[in-house]
């Protein structure tokens, strides 16, 4: 299915004109396509089939509760990071029992509300959260279900900034220690041990990494089950890239797919994955409208509504989203490669460079692709732009799912210390 494309010379998500949506709801828009959801999702469980698998999306990619509420009508569970991700996962439906939390830093209060609601798995990342979560359980009456993340010292090969299993990089428990460690906690009152876990890296460009970290992970769980401690879960993590259109093609489903089987069928044990970007990245994107055009040093510069506090990863890791206008380019149309910035004084708020794009006019609509993942859940308010309003689009119909924050919730939220009231 091809959620965001061209219909009589239009730009369309599913079956929805954009110019509608603009219309309707202003820009700048996230647009989120449920058929491009359904279908993500269900290419992955169709690549896991004969495991005993359970997907737990992580809604860090997108925790709009309209995403979570489609997700969780398929079956998914979520793998939180932090309170407001495990309340809104509960809010959409997921139930408790399917969701993991997980995170290097999680706080007392945190782990407290997981154990309260009765999550079902809790990845821990150091003894000293063993500790922590063990007397917290105990102090609930309640018995905590442990996997330990494990950290398989393997380079993920995506960017630095996102690669999360690298001795040194501060997740999870190195790998030597996790015996110890694991016959340790199942002695614990306040611990139930399921399983282990691990996450390298995000948009992994490759197979390999996958396999080595997975070799990794099969050998300690060989060694756990041999020295007679029990393995009911074996949490993979996320990772799997997804294709951004600028020509790098990440492993296909299928070959993932294959090598987790190949890999971790053996053990009769649940395999946990924790998709995020491959079930939401290409699911949305963001609708912008020209503000206007200038030249620079040659270049030919196109202003957008929509700014890096929107969608930031072009400043933060460089990168590539394609860009499309409103409407398709016609035939004999001089196209004119182009920077597409947005309004903020800083040069790092550039969402792509050199774009053939054809003339534009203020008011026209662009749309950057692949800004389903890691987009409206990373924006801010920088230079105090309000948050922008999101729509769903299900075949013809659309609503919206995050009203556009306004101006007076903006100030409402802001206090002057009472000593400086009296100065003006
Ligand atoms: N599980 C854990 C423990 C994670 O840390 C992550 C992502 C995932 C699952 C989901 O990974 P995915 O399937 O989406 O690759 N902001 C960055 C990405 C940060 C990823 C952080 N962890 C970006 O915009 O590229």
């Amino acid at each position: 299915m091809q959620a965001f494309g061209y219909r009589g010379g239009l730009l369309h998500a599913e079956s929805v004109p954009v110019a509608s949506l603009a219309e309707a709801f202003g820009t700048p828009l996230y647009c989120m396509s449920e058929g491009a959801l359904v279908q993500h999702f269900g290419v992955l469980s169709e690549a896991l089939d004969g495991l005993d698998f359970e997907i737990c999306y992580a809604p860090k990619a997108n925790s709009s509760l309209a995403v979570l509420r489609i997700l969780a009508g398929l079956g998914a569970g979520a793998d939180a990071v932090s309170e407001g991700e495990m309340r809104l996962a509960l809010a959409a439906g997921i139930p408790a029992s399917r969701i993991v939390f997980e995170g290097p830093g999680k706080t007392g209060s945190e782990l407290g509300f997981a154990l309260s609601v009765g999550v079902g798995q809790i990845n821990v990342e150091s003894e000293g959260e063993l500790f922590t979560l063990d007397s917290i359980a105990r102090r609930q009456g309640a018995r905590a279900p442990v996997a330990l993340r494990v950290n398989p010292d393997v380079d993920a090969e995506s960017h630095g900034k996102i690669s999360t299993g690298r001795a040194g990089d501060k997740f999870g428990i190195p790998i030597d220690t996790v015996p110890e460690l694991y016959a340790r906690a199942a002695s614990m009152e306040g611990l139930q041990m399921t399983g282990v876990a691990m996450h390298i890296g995000s948009q992994l460009p490759s197979l390999g990494p996958f396999e080595i970290a997975f070799r990794r992970l099969a050998n300690l769980v060989d060694a756990l089950q041999a020295s007679g401690k029990p393995v009911e879960r074996i949490d993979i993590g996320g990772g799997i890239g997804v294709s951004y259109g600028d020509g790098a093609e990440p492993p296909s489903p299928g070959a993932y797919g294959s090598l987790v089987r190949s890999v971790f069928s053996r053990f009769g044990a649940r395999v946990v994955v924790q998709p995020g970007r491959f079930i939401a990245a290409n699911a949305g994107i963001l609708l912008a409208r020209v503000v206007g055009e200038k030249m620079s040093g040659g270049r030919r510069i196109v202003v957008l509504d929509a700014g890096m506090n929107d969608l930031l990863r072009p400043a933060l890791y460089d990168s590539y989203h394609a860009v499309l206008p409103g409407r398709a380019m016609q035939t004999g149309e001089s196209c004119v490669a182009a920077d597409i910035v947005g309004p903020f004084c800083e040069t790092s708020d550039t969402f792509a460079r050199a774009r053939r794009l054809p003339p534009l006019k203020e008011g026209d609509l662009v749309a950057i692709l692949g800004a389903g993942a890691y987009a409206s859940s990373m924006a801010s308010e920088y230079n105090s732009r309000p948050r922008i309003a999101e729509v769903m689009v299900s075949g013809d119909r659309f609503a919206l799912t995050r009203a556009r924050a306004s101006y007076v919730e903006m100030l409402a939220r802001e206090r002057i210390p009472d000593w400086l009231e009296a100065e003006i």
